[in-house]
């Protein structure tokens, strides 16, 4: 069974943070499965449910299921289960649900795999990259934001996921300890030109690329453009994809 588990060498991962479904088959019909994964979160999730991912597999495309489960360790690997087995191409849970909690997530994935024939890629949220210092400071953590994502994908790395999600800002340090293998997925990635909206932790696409990024999740700075294709052609160009 490959690592990569997928035919695409896309890097791109299209975050549909859509509440309205004709909003959304206005995008998907513009995109192709060699250009990009789509990720499948709660907003959707929690309003479409596994049919969605059937439509998109459907469709020829590789998805993310960005549940990010935090929960009992038992609880865990049985939602992990029935994640893995509807296919997805790769899935997670937070890492903060600590070590106990990870490695059920692991095992879960596993019992699903050996029905299946690929096994979804199991990564860990380190700390969201809409956090920074001052989200820490209030939740009571006394590391700072690179040393926190560090422990937390520690933890990741010890329980045998694939990778964990970070901000591209922290990617060379875990690189450094953890090996080229060891997937970084990272979200809060804006144009020059964007906003910031809600994320603090941000980079382009071709420094998050140069700063060792496997995938680029990108949401709004996409979907919400004038024309979505070009731009994720473009910003496939730009990293060399
Ligand atoms: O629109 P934008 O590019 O900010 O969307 C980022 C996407 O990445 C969202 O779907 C969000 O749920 C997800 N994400 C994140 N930070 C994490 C993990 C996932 O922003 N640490």
């Amino acid at each position: 069974m490959s690592i990569t588990n997928t035919n695409t060498n896309a890097k791109v991962i299209v975050a549909l943070d859509f509440e309205e479904k004709a909003q959304l088959h206005q995008l998907i019909s513009q995109l192709d499965p060699s250009q990009c994964y789509l990720k499948i979160g709660i907003t959707l999730f929690s309003q479409f449910g596994p049919q969605f991912i059937k439509e998109l597999h459907q469709q020829g495309f590789d998805v993310f299921l960005d549940l990010k489960f935090h929960d009992i360790p038992h609880q865990v690997q049985g939602a992990c289960f029935a994640a893995a087995l509807s296919g997805v191409w790769m899935m997670n849970v937070h890492a903060l649900g600590g070590s106990t909690m990870l490695q059920a997530a692991r095992a879960g994935v596993e019992r699903a795999a050996l029905q299946l024939s690929r096994k979804p890629l199991l990564i860990g949220v380190t700390l969201l990259t809409s956090s920074g210092p001052q989200e820490l400071q209030q939740m009571g953590f006394k590391k700072d934001v690179d040393e926190m994502v560090l422990q937390l994908a520690t933890l990741c790395y010890e329980a045998g996921l694939d990778g964990v999600v970070c901000s591209a800002k922290e990617v060379a340090i875990l690189k450094k300890r953890f090996g080229k293998t060891f997937l970084c997925v990272t979200p809060g990635i804006r144009l020059p030109e964007d906003d910031l909206q809600d994320q603090q932790r941000v980079m382009t696409p071709e420094k998050a690329i140069a700063a060792g990024s496997d995938y680029l999740v990108i949401g709004r700075s996409v979907t919400h453009a004038l024309q979505p294709k070009v731009l994720l052609q473009q910003i496939n160009e730009s990293i060399n994809v």
